[in-house]
This record gives structure tokens, C-alpha cells and sequence, in this order.
């Protein structure tokens, strides 16, 4: 949607950013990773990465580190085999670390849990056998609705154990979004919940698997845990986690699996309506996130309390709370709710509590925070902490500086982490040890990762300039396609230029060489971390019989990143109301049940026209600037270029909403 070049303006001034913050001393010398990492990757890369997947116990060894003759369908740690949940739990526990505690829940009402290694071993045990007496076989796929509990990490580690890969689709979508995922991957059973506390309530989830259900003749079962005990609906399908998984023996011998055998399934926003199904395997994928855990978070599994405060719906959770912080027997804490329940400092408070020592969260939050005030963590001792996080969006150097000095006591390495839900693993991070960072910039390529950015013509750029984010080799974490879409997989990430991966994102390589992400420059917008396509809100809107045209574009949000705008235009018939507030809300809650209340417009302008080229294509770029408060740029392309003035003239006069 906005071109690279219109991103250049507002950077310029991040170019002459001359803060920098070198690792201290002590930091430095006892990091897990050092410079010598980047010197080895650079001598020979895939020794390197066979390096790395030994750390891992593999039943088989493998025979190639990668097979990448069948670009761009990647065979990595070619032979071997493992079984992920062994490497994550069991292990463990063989090597005599059994009572050290994995999970540290705590429920928003301020219930707590600890749950010890060899707790884990005996329910995920439990789980698996539970799987397995449900007809799961390996290869079934498995769909997970579940809140922020422990039961969430068990089930996916169950599925991994038994070799049936699951497909997490996060509890705050809609019954319909969880319908479409689970007929997408055909999936057999259901793990959910009655419900989860949010902001000092009950939200109920079952009612919401009970429509998908209904639609979905795959679903053979559905295992509720009971996590807030209010009253739910129960039909055949129906099984309480705690009767059936719970009369289960704690005893189950794991598989090992092939390194190529698909893991998982996650769905997530492409440039058009229809989610991707983006499939990750078993061996190089664990290796990555095994590995970037341990050298980005510095992880010490003996005396760190790491917190990841991202949902288990979501890339970050599937990678860094449960497969690559597992792996490395970290100690974590998983929180169930809000951040403002019961007061806007809970966050602080569970840091204190826990001695938190690494937190790893998003710039949304961030920036709330910021807006919040620096009272409510400067009431809280955070000097546990020792490392900062933050993934999901460019986090500006304001909030950037805000994270070190209010958060980290301006004692902390801020590591600004890209990556995205098809890269598996971090891309591109400073290393805490190593790195000289500068607020803003997520700075280099971690050890074995290859990045370039490109002009159109695909040419490398040099140090000063902005292009197109490229990877410019194969990694061990990189999804292997698109479920039941390879053609999709290649016509959206190796046609623009085939010998490189196309990211979707702009980056700029400042003077020194540190890059900056500038965000998406197709058609999906990112707002609070998520990824949302402006297609899938279009459709959605246009799915209200009211509606007969919609345009949705991302307009920057001083909070979310960036908040949804959409341009509306009504059918015959439905204009006389069509600026009331009760019928925007109408359409709001219309994309929150098709979608979810994640997708939720920001604002909808009901407009009599769009602007469109001759060849009927929308110029989204004229609409954001309206919906940014530009002046409106070059409009000669359009058909009619009076459009835009009453599209600007409308927005005069609508009301704005929450
Ligand atoms: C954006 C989340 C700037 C980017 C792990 C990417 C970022 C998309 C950063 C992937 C960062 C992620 N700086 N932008 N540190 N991290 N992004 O799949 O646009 O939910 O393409 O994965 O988020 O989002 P996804």
C-alpha cells in the first residue's frame, strides 16, 4: 500500500540517529552468544547450523544439513529424527532436572501454579495417550482454541509428541474464523476451554467452538478444559479435558519423527481474504528457535525467570514461549489476563513477584504503557530484570529509550527482534552481548541468517538507502509451503524476484549499516502486533447486507501501530442512516463476528464513491492519506479525480468513533 519511497520521507530523520549502546562489560563477558558466532556462520554457514542442531537429541542422526534442490521447498537436517516433546520435557527430566519449574502460571484472579518438569512429562504423557485413545494418528491435524493456561502449552506438546500437527488459531477470533481454519486443515478434534478471565470477567469460548463445531463435519471430538467453571452448553462431541485426560497413565514412549514431518499449522493474514495456512516442520525448526532463544535472550536456564508476554495464538508464543524456550529448560512465567486487571500495574507486579529477568513483548503494549505513566512501574523493584524484548512492529526510538531508562533502569540490552510467522525464528536481532544497538533499529542479520535490501529490479542496495527487505538464503525454521496451496506459497514469497524470499516489509540500511524496518508494503496492515489483511476486512465489511463496496486501509496509530480505517460505500437503499452512530457500531460488530474484535475498524467512513483507476483498481495510497490527515497526493491516475473531494468532504462530517 505505501510505497517505499513515501516511507523514506519519514525516516530520513532516523537516519542521523547517533545514540548507541554498547553491551556492558559485564554483560558482555558472560553472554552465551559472542562475535566469534558471526565469524563461524560467515566461514561455513551450514556447518555452523548442523552446530546448532546438535544441541538437540536426535534418535537418527541426519545424513545432509540441507537439501535445497527442490527450491523453494527446503529439506533441512535431511535423515535424521526426533521427537520435539522428548527435547522439550523429557530430556530434562533425564538429566535430573525434573523439580525444576518449567511454568509459573498465573490466572488473572490472581490464582497461581507452578508446574514442575516432571509435571510437565506426566501430563503432556497423559495428553499423548489421550490423543492417541481419541484415534489421533500422526499426520491428523488438531485444532487449539485455548486461553493463556498451562493445559495450552500440554496440548500442543501432546500433539507434537504423537506426530499430529496442530493448528493453535488464537481464542480472541470469531467462531467463523475458527470454522474456516479448522475446515482448512480438515482437523479432527478440538482442544479448548469453557472460558478465560479477561479484565476481571468471565469471557466464555466454548459457545464460540460449539458454532464451529457445528459447521465442521471433520471434528470428531472436542476435550474442553475447565478453566473458569461457569455454566457452558454440552453436546456428543464434548469431553472434559480433566475426566479423560486426567484418567490417562503418566506413562507414554515418544516417537522420534522424521525432521521433515510437519509440526505445525498457522494461519495468518496474506493480501487476500483467505488466511495462510503457514506449515513448519519438525527438526530445523526446533533448531532455530532453540538456538535464537538461547543467544537473543541470553537465556541461563539455572537462575533466569523469562517472560514472553505474547498468546500462544500467535507466532511468538508457538516459538517463544513454548518449543524454543522448552528446549532450553527455561524457568517462565505465563500469565493468563489483561494488563490493567485489577490495576494498570500488573505487569510490574508479576515482575517483582517472579523476579522476571528477560521479558520479551511488543511495542504496542509499550507504548500504553508509556501513556499509562511512569508511576505505575516506577512503584515496583524491576531490577531483576536484565533483558528487554520487543517483536511484532517497529518500536520507535522514543519507546525504544522509554524501555531502557523506565523498564531496564537503563541497565538492560534492548533487542528489537524481526521475524514473522513464515520465518519460524528470529531473522534479524542485535546479539545482547555483541551488539552496539541504537533505539529504533532491530541493527543486523543474527549468525547463519543471509538479508539484503533490494531496489524493484531485485539489485542489493548500499548502506543509506531503502528497498525491499529480502532473505537471501534458506533457513532451518522456514516454513516448507502453504498447507494444500504450494502454488500460493511460491507465487507470494519467490516470484517477485525467485532467487530471494520476499518478506512483504521495507527496510532501510542506515550509514553504518544497521537496518530499519519500515513496515508492510503490501496490502496487510499490522495493528498491535497483528496481522490483519486489508482484503479480509473488505470482505467482511461487504458480507453486511448493507454494504455494497468497501476499502480498508491502515492508518498510523500513535499506540497500535497502526489502527483500521475503512471507506465504505452502501447499496441502494441503505443511505438515510447511514452516518449514525448505532449503524457504524453495527458494522463494527459485524467485522468482529466475522473476523474478530481484533479486526474491528477504528473508524468507517460511509463515502459515495472510491477512487479507483481506469481499470477499476483502488488507489488505497489516496485513502490513507485522508485517513492520516495528508493532503491528498497524486491523484491524475483516477477515473474521476473529483472523487477525492467528496471522499475528504464526507470524512468532515462523520463522526469519529472509539
Ligand atoms: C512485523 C511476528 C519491525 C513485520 C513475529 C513482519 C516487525 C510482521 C518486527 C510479521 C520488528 C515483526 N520490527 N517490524 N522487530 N517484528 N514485524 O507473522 O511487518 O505476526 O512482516 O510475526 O510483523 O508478523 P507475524
Amino acid at each position: 500500500m505505501t510505497s517505499v519511497n513515501e516511507k523514506d520521507a519519514t525516516l530520513s530523520n532516523l537516519l542521523h540517529e547517533d545514540r548507541k549502546f554498547p553491551p556492558s562489560p559485564e554483560f558482555a563477558a558472560q553472554a552465551n552468544g559472542k562475535a566469534d558466532l558471526y565469524t563461524q556462520a560467515q566461514d561455513d554457514r551450514l556447518g555452523f547450523w548442523a552446530q546448532q542442531a546438535k544441541n538437540l537429541d536426535w534418535e537418527t542422526d541426519f545424513t545432509e544439513v540441507l537439501d535445497w534442490s527442490n527450491a523453494p521447498f527446503a529439506q533441512w537436517f535431511v535423515g535424521g529424527t526426533l521427537n520435539v516433546a522428548y527435547n522439550c520435557v523429557d530430556r530434562h527430566v533425564e538429566a535430573g532436572y525434573g523439580d525444576q519449574v518449567a511454568i509459573r502460571f498465573e490466572g488473572e484472579p490472581g490464582d497461581q501454579r507452578n508446574v514442575t518438569y516432571q509435571d510437565l512429562m506426566n501430563e503432556v504423557s497423559q495428553a499423548a495417550n489421550a490423543l492417541e485413545a481419541l484415534g489421533i494418528k500422526a499426520g491428523d491435524r488438531v485444532a487449539i482454541y485455548m486461553p493463556m493456561i498451562p493445559e495450552a502449552v500440554v496440548a500442543m506438546l501432546a500433539c507434537a509428541r504423537v506426530g499430529a500437527p496442530h493448528s493453535v488459531v488464537f481464542a480472541g477470533f470469531s467462531a467463523e474464523a475458527l470454522r474456516s481454519r479448522i475446515e482448512d486443515a480438515d482437523a479432527k478434534l478440538v482442544i479448548t476451554a469453557d472460558g478465560q478471565n479477561r479484565r476481571g470477567s468471565v469471557m466464555s469460548l466454548k459457545p464460540a467452538v460449539d458454532e464451529a463445531v457445528a459447521a465442521s463435519p471433520s471434528i470428531e471430538n472436542v476435550l474442553v478444559v475447565k478453566r473458569t467453571g461457569h455454566e457452558v452448553a454440552w453436546g456428543d462431541k464434548d469431553m472434559w479435558w480433566h475426566d479423560f485426560v486426567g484418567q490417562q497413565s503418566t506413562e507414554h514412549t515418544p516417537v522420534a519423527f522424521d525432521s521433515e514431518h510437519p509440526l505445525f499449522i498457522l494461519y495468518t493474514s496474506g493480501t487476500t481474504g483467505k488466511p495462510k495456512g503457514i506449515l513448519h516442520t519438525t527438526g530445523g525448526y526446533l533448531t532455530q528457535a532453540t538456538y535464537t532463544h538461547k543467544m537473543v535472550f541470553d537465556l541461563k536456564p539455572d537462575t533466569d525467570v523469562y517472560w514472553c508476554t505474547a498468546d500462544i495464538g500467535w507466532v511468538t508464543g508457538h516459538s517463544y514461549i513454548v518449543y524454543g524456550p522448552l528446549a532450553n529448560r527455561v524457568t517462565q512465567v505465563i500469565y493468563e489476563g489483561t494488563p490493567d486487571s485489577p490495576a494498570k500495574d500488573r505487569w510490574w507486579d508479576i515482575i517483582e513477584r517472579h523476579g522476571v529477568t528477560l521479558l520479551y513483548t511488543a511495542p504496542t503494549a509499550i507504548r500504553t504503557f508509556m501513556k499509562w505513566g511512569d508511576e505505575l512501574p516506577q512503584s515496583h523493584d524491576l531490577s531483576s530484570l536484565r533483558l528487554l524484548g520487543s517483536v511484532g512492529e517497529p518500536i520507535n526510538p522514543e519507546a525504544w529509550m522509554w524501555y531502557r531508562d523506565v523498564i531496564g533502569g537503563n541497565n538492560c540490552p534492548i533487542i528489537d527482534t524481526w521475524w514473522q510467522t513464515e520465518t519460524g525464528a528470529m531473522m534479524i536481532s542485535p546479539l545482547p552481548g555483541v551488539t552496539a544497538t541504537k533505539p529504533g533499529s532491530a541493527m543486523g542479520a543474527l549468525p547463519g541468517i543471509g538479508i539484503a535490501v533490494v531496489n524493484d529490479a531485485g539489485e542489493p542496495l548500499g548502506n543509506g538507502s531503502g528497498g525491499f527487505l529480502v532473505l537471501t538464503e534458506p533457513w532451518p525454521a522456514m516454513l516448507r509451503g502453504i498447507w494444500g496451496d504450494n502454488q500460493r506459497f511460491v507465487d507470494t514469497y519467490w516470484s517477485r524476484w525467485p532467487q530471494y524470499y520476499f518478506a512483504g516489509d521495507g527496510a532501510k540500511l542506515d550509514e553504518d549499516g544497521a537496518i530499519w524496518l519500515l513496515g508492510r508494503v503490501d496490502d496487510v496492515m499490522n495493528v498491535s502486533g497483528h496481522r490483519i489483511s486489508t482484503t479480509e476486512v473488505e470482505s467482511a465489511l461487504v458480507s453486511h447486507p448493507s454494504v455494497a463496496e468497501a476499502a480498508v486501509v491502515g492508518a498510523s496509530d500513535e499506540t497500535t501501530g497502526q489502527g483500521i480505517v475503512a471507506f465504505v460505500i452502501l447499496r441502494g437503499g441503505h443511505s438515510e442512516d447511514a452516518s449514525a452512530e448505532d449503524y457504524i457500531q453495527e458494522l463494527r460488530n459485524h467485522v468482529a463476528k466475522e473476523i474478530g474484535p481484533i479486526a474491528k475498524p477504528r473508524q468507517i467512513l460511509i463515502v459515495p464513491e472510491l477512487p479507483k483507476t481506469r481499470s477499476g483498481k483502488i488507489l488505497r495510497r489516496l485513502l490513507q492519506d485522508v485517513a492520516e490527515n495528508r493532503s491528498v497526493g497524486d491523484s491524475t491516475t483516477l477515473a474521476d479525480p473529483t472523487v477525492m473531494n467528496l471522499i475528504s468532504a464526507g470524512l468532515a462530517a462523520a463522526p469519529s468513533d472509539d
